[in-house]
C-alpha cells in the first residue's frame, strides 16, 4: 500500500452508507490530484480512447443517447493518475469490508466526460438484469469530479440524488468532490450542463 494513503479516514463514510445510504465529500482529491487526473484524461481523449457510453445490452445507441450523453474510458492500472486514484478508493472498499463484511471484491471505473448539453437520466446503478455479470453485484457507486475549481453556479450539471423517502439532493459537480453512495437503492440524475463536464465514476462489486 501507498504510505499516504494508509491515512485515509472513512468512518463518517462507514457510519453513513447503511442509512441513509449517501455522502458527499467536498474537497476530498487535493487540487494537485486533480489537476493529474484531468490531465490524464485530456491525453486519452486525444488519443481516441473515449468511447460513447451504453446503458446496457441490446439497446440502440439512439435510444441511448436520449437517456445518456457521456463518452467514457474505463480506468486502466497502468495510467498513472488512474493507478492512484485506484488505490486511493481501494482503501474505502477494504475498510467497507472490515467494517460492514460487504465482501466487495472488486472496483471498476471509468473517465466520464460530459459534452455541454449532456445528461444522463434517473437511474439505479445496479442493474436489473444481473444475467449481465459485468453489472449485476454493483453495490456501492462513486463519482470524483475533475473540473477546474471554481464550477459556475448557473452550469448545470448537478449530480441530483433521489434517496428513497427522502428529499432530493442535488450536488454541484466541483472538483475534487467525492460521493459515494448505495447502488442499490438511491436513484439519481445528472443535469444538462452547460459547459464540458469531467468525472470518474465507479463501482464495487461482490464477485458474480
Ligand atoms: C453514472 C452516474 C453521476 C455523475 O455514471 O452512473 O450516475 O455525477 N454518474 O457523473
Ligand atoms: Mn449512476
Amino acid at each position: 500500500m501507498i504510505p499516504a494513503l494508509a491515512g485515509q479516514d472513512w468512518s463518517g463514510v462507514l457510519d453513513v452508507l447503511p442509512e441513509p445510504g449517501y455522502v458527499v465529500l467536498p474537497g476530498w482529491l487535493p487540487a494537485g490530484q486533480v489537476a493529474e487526473l484531468r490531465a490524464e484524461l485530456r491525453a486519452l481523449d486525444a488519443a481516441g480512447a473515449f468511447h460513447v457510453a451504453g446503458i446496457g445490452r441490446g439497446s440502440a445507441q439512439q435510444v441511448e443517447q436520449r437517456i445518456r450523453g457521456d463518452r467514457i474510458a474505463w480506468l486502466q492500472a497502468d495510467w498513472p493518475a488512474a493507478a492512484h486514484y485506484l488505490a486511493l478508493i481501494d482503501s474505502l472498499r477494504l475498510a467497507l469490508n472490515r467494517e460492514c463484511f460487504l465482501g466487495l471484491a472488486e472496483y471498476e471505473a471509468h473517465y466520464a466526460c460530459y459534452g455541454a448539453g449532456s445528461f444522463y437520466r434517473r437511474h439505479v446503478d445496479r442493474h436489473a438484469d444481473s444475467a449481465d455479470g459485468r453489472h449485476g453485484q454493483r453495490v456501492i457507486s462513486t463519482v470524483c469530479y475533475l473540473n477546474e475549481p471554481g464550477w459556475p453556479a448557473d452550469a448545470g450539471g448537478e449530480l441530483v440524488l433521489h434517496p428513497e423517502g427522502g428529499e432530493a439532493l442535488r450536488v454541484v459537480p466541483e472538483a475534487g468532490t467525492l460521493v459515494v453512495f448505495r447502488s442499490d437503492n438511491i436513484a439519481h440524475e445528472v443535469l444538462a450542463a452547460g459547459r464540458e463536464r469531467l468525472s470518474i465514476a465507479g463501482w464495487m462489486r461482490t464477485r458474480d
